[in-house]
């Protein structure tokens, strides 16, 4: 199904997570019948128009998204689970799972020292998910907030154990480090200000419902 070129009247603007999520989020906007206009990723541009003239992209850092969402000032967003369960933002209704950059959110330790006591020192970009998880399994954990490189971490002995997100797992091994738990799974999703959805509830489901459609073919 490809969305009609009438069917967007109002302006709406969509954040999308820039870099691997963008790239696969482009593809799946073009199966829809949604073209982002001179797009390159080379470029420093940061808005892009459509050719849907008053469907409007942004590109913004994927922790970012929810907050431009949170705010209005995009009616909606792609981004991560990862960065969703992050959040505090709230402003937002979560409404479709695309499918799309999925990974996994794991505990990693050094290989062979998966032996971890009731206390733990835990290195990630994640703070609020991690201390959600080590609290459900009854260990007290202390959170080291990195920013990135997080396999660095255990390896230097400024942690015991990171979370962090594994694709192919090749980051893991090439530091040294084995994944030992699932926290959970992650793929990138639709989010939707929620008065945008009250104002423009005709458009954006119009949307909602051509971006599902494509998911399926
Ligand atoms: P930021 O720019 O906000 O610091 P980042 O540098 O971590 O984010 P990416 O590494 O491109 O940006 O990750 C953006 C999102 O892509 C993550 O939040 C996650 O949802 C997804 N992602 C991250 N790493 C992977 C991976 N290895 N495989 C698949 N998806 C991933
Ligand atoms: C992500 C993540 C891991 C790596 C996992 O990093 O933070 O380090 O991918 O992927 P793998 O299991 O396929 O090796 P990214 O490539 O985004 O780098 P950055 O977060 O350090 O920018």
């Amino acid at each position: 199904m490809k969305l009609n070129k009438s069917t967007i009247s109002s302006n709406l603007t969509l954040a999308i997570a820039k870099g691997r999520i963008f790239e696969e989020a482009q593809g799946l906007l073009e199966r829809s019948g949604i073209k982002i206009l001179d797009y390159s990723s080379k470029s420093r541009k940061l808005t892009f128009e459509t050719n849907h003239k008053n469907l409007q992209v942004l590109v913004v850092r994927a922790g970012d998204v929810p907050t431009y969402v949170d705010h209005g000032a995009a009616d909606m967003g792609i981004t991560g689970k990862d960065v969703l369960l992050e959040t505090g933002a709230k402003n937002f209704y979560e409404i479709l799972d695309l499918g799309i950059s999925k990974c996994r959110m794991m505990v990693a330790c050094r290989q062979g020292h998966s032996n971890i006591g009731i206390t733990t020192r835990v290195a990630t970009k994640y703070p609020k998910v991690s201390k959600q998880y080590f609290l459900k399994k009854g260990v007290q954990a202390e959170i080291i907030k990195l920013s990135g490189s997080m396999e660095l971490a255990p390896t230097l002995g400024l942690a015991d154990q990171i979370v962090d997100l594994v694709d192919t797992g090749i980051t893991l091994r090439e530091n040294g480090l084995e994944a030992t738990d699932l926290v959970f799974d992650v793929s990138s999703y639709l989010i939707v200000n929620k008065s945008s959805m009250r104002i423009f509830r005709e458009k954006i489901q119009d949307f909602i419902r051509v971006l599902d459609s494509s998911l399926r073919d």
